[in-house]
């Protein structure tokens, strides 16, 4: 099987037992856990709304469907976002009908506030900023850079489940919040999210779009006296995007060993960082900010010669990956193409090395080794 980049880790026995209190309660879908786990998601980061989703990418597209509506955004309507992500952050802009306007990433590998500044118009509406691989960047700048222009802030944290900030959850200054929970994400399950609304309004709004627009869940109706209320209203063409209790199951258990996993995966960066850091004319890293303290989704290495290293890593059965091609790359978005020279180098230079649970320091230093043995050869 070789090493892998990443290979998701469960408290397999935890997650059995609380998957079987559905099955037994004969309560799979929405509620019950997927409620339990709004409720420690919201302790768990001090954000003030949380709701449970089928997986980030609703969440993303729901962020921009409501606002566009909810705010009256025309079509004309620009969000400026990274060009360094996956497609779902962007294709999110797009699907609302809106126009992603592309700025230029910097050393952090986030949004560089410089070039945010730079690509606002009057039509731009709001900022999507992605934490990349648990990174914050400047998000401080970013949050000034909205305030002062009236902007919407959406934060695209599927790589942030317990990043902190001066030792705090950020986020709470971001008009909405949304993290992954897909199975390879820090926090693991097998495919959900979760979406986290500054306002209250749009938590409600959410809750009625992410079942088809229905106005009253099955859960709350049940539990309404034990009457099934069949009178609900529908008030949207809304999707099917809310999560399950059986997969909230996994998110429960999961969350206990949140920050004890991300610790063992910022141990495995350090064993990077310090055995590269001879080496660093041959090797770059990513600049991670004094302030933050990273959830460490990623580790991202910039080297000349990616794509040959690549192959020789894999020759050596050790398969890392990239995060990500420049999406302007991509037909759907190559309008944009030559507008972000920095994202275009890295798109061609980062190579993410594996970094999982399931690694050990042996293997950690086997990939050392193989990547120290490819740049001095
Ligand atoms: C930056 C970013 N945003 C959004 C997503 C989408 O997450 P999900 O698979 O939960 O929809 C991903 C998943 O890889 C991601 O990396």
């Amino acid at each position: 099987m070789g090493i892998q980049l990443f290979v998701p880790k469960f408290d397999v026995d935890a997650c059995l037992d609380e998957i079987r209190e559905c099955l037994e309660k004969g309560w799979t879908g929405m509620g019950f856990k997927t409620v339990e786990i709004e409720e420690r998601w919201k302790e768990y980061t001090g954000l003030e709304n949380a709701y449970y989703l089928n997986s980030s990418t609703s969440g993303l597209y729901m962020a921009c469907d409501l606002f566009k509506a909810e705010l009256g955004w025309d079509e004309n309507s620009e969000i400026i976002t990274t060009p360094l992500t996956f497609i779902t952050t962007n294709h999110a802009i797009m699907q609302a009908g809106l126009k992603p306007v592309f700025a230029d990433v910097d050393d952090t590998l986030c949004l560089s506030p410089d070039s945010i500044r730079e690509k606002i118009t009057p039509n731009t509406k709001a900022v999507m900023y992605v934490g990349m691989g648990g990174n914050t960047g400047h998000y401080d700048e970013v949050v000034s850079i909205c305030k002062e222009n009236n902007l919407i802030l959406i934060l695209d944290a599927a790589h942030m489940a317990g990043t902190r900030l001066r030792g705090e959850i950020p986020g709470k200054e971001a008009d909405v919040v949304v993290y992954s929970f897909q199975a390879v994400k820090n926090l693991p399950t097998a495919d959900s999210g979760m979406i986290c609304f500054k306002d209250k309004k749009f938590d409600e709004i959410a809750r009625k779009y992410a079942w088809l627009g229905i106005n009253k869940d099955t859960y709350a109706r049940t539990g309404a006296g034990g009457n099934y209320k069949w009178k609900y209203d529908v008030e949207y063409v809304g999707h099917k995007y809310h999560g399950n209790s059986v997969i909230a199951s996994i998110a429960l258990v999961q969350l206990k060993h949140l920050d004890e996993d991300n610790a063992r995966r910022n141990c495995i960066a350090k064993m990077y960082s310090e055995a590269f850091a001879p080496y660093k004319d041959k090797i770059g890293t990513v600049t991670i900010p004094e302030d933050c303290q990273t959830s460490r989704h990623l580790f991202q290495i910039i080297v000349e010669d990616r794509d040959e290293l690549l192959t020789f890593l894999n020759s050596k059965d050790i398969f890392p990956g990239v995060h990500y091609i420049d999406n302007t790359n991509y037909r759907m978005y190559s309008y944009a193409q030559g507008t972000c020279p920095n994202a275009d180098y890295y798109s061609n230079h980062i190579l993410s090395l594996p970094l999982h649970l399931n690694l050990t320091d042996e293997d950690v230093r086997t990939v050392i080794d193989a990547v120290i043995e490819f740049v001095t050869r």
